[in-house]
């Protein structure tokens, strides 16, 4: 039977993950992601299924893919799907769940900081859900995806919203996102000047939604979703501290010729 994990021992799990990493949690996250939390169902995968329709055929990369809840909803919809994560364990627990329900979805146990097993433009499309707030090098992996993506394909990123209050209480992230964390790389703002002349980092920002609720305040989504996104800028700028939001995605385009 599916475990729910809440209270005392979402608790351990947090606290697990800040010890010893994901293979040694691999169990309990799996446990978790397919049990289906609060979290999990209503924040972070409604975007999901935003992509039903779209993914027909489509070849996709799942960055980051944890034991392949992502990857396996792609694949359900008729994508292409190949997963990559570093944890080994968690990998076997999709490895597993492959082989009970063959879907197609192909998984490799490697680091992101190494994408050179991709052709150049082998890819429509690449999820990376919540994944980006724990790399290092995010500059030297985002060429990377460009590299591997199709001109117009989209890299599709779900991370923490920067002043989330689980944000800070992680310390395997070692990054925060505004809604304007990607217009670094569109050559048009104020400090695009260090990756303006990179040609390997064409990427146009063609969405940027903000969720705000968590847990059981996702019922006042309904309301304060559509005022936050109102003025990403001014929300940013000017109360993000005081109604902190969850959780953040981009749909960005990738861009290879002009
Ligand atoms: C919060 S989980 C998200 C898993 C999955 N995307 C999902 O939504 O269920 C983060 C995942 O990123 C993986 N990860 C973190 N840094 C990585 C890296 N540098 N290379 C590959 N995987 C990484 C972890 O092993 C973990 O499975």
């Amino acid at each position: 039977m599916k475990k729910v994990i809440k209270g005392k021992n979402k608790k351990n799990l947090v606290g697990e993950l800040k010890r010893k990493g994901w293979d040694r949690v691999a169990d309990v996250y799996a446990n978790d992601r397919r049990a289906g939390s609060i979290h999990h169902r209503f924040i972070s995968d409604p975007a999901l299924f935003e992509l039903v329709g779209k993914v027909l055929d489509k070849k996709i990369l799942d960055a980051g893919c944890g034991e392949g809840f992502i990857s396996r909803e792609l694949a359900r919809r008729g994508a292409k799907v190949v997963g990559v994560d570093l944890s080994g364990k968690l990998l076997k627990l999709a490895q597993n769940e492959e082989s009970k329900n063959p879907l197609g979805v192909n998984y490799h146990c490697a680091s992101l900081n190494d994408l050179s097993r991709f052709r150049s433009g082998e890819f429509d499309m690449i999820t990376a859900f919540h994944v980006l707030e724990h790399v290092k090098d995010l500059i030297p992996l985002l060429e990377e995806m460009h590299r591997i993506t199709k001109d117009n394909g989209v890299l599709w990123v779900k991370v923490p919203f920067y002043s989330a209050w689980g944000q800070f209480n992680d310390p395997t992230h070692v990054r925060f996102f505004t809604s304007f964390t990607f217009s670094y790389f569109q050559g048009k703002n104020n400090y695009s000047h260090e990756v303006k002349k990179n040609d390997k980092l064409n990427l146009k920002v063609q969405k940027v939604r903000i969720h705000f609720a968590v847990g059981r305040l996702k019922f006042l989504n309904w309301l304060f979703d559509p005022l936050l996104n109102l003025s990403q800028a001014f929300y940013c700028r000017f109360y993000a501290w005081i109604f902190p939001a969850c959780e953040i995605e981009y749909k960005i385009r990738v861009i290879k010729n002009g």
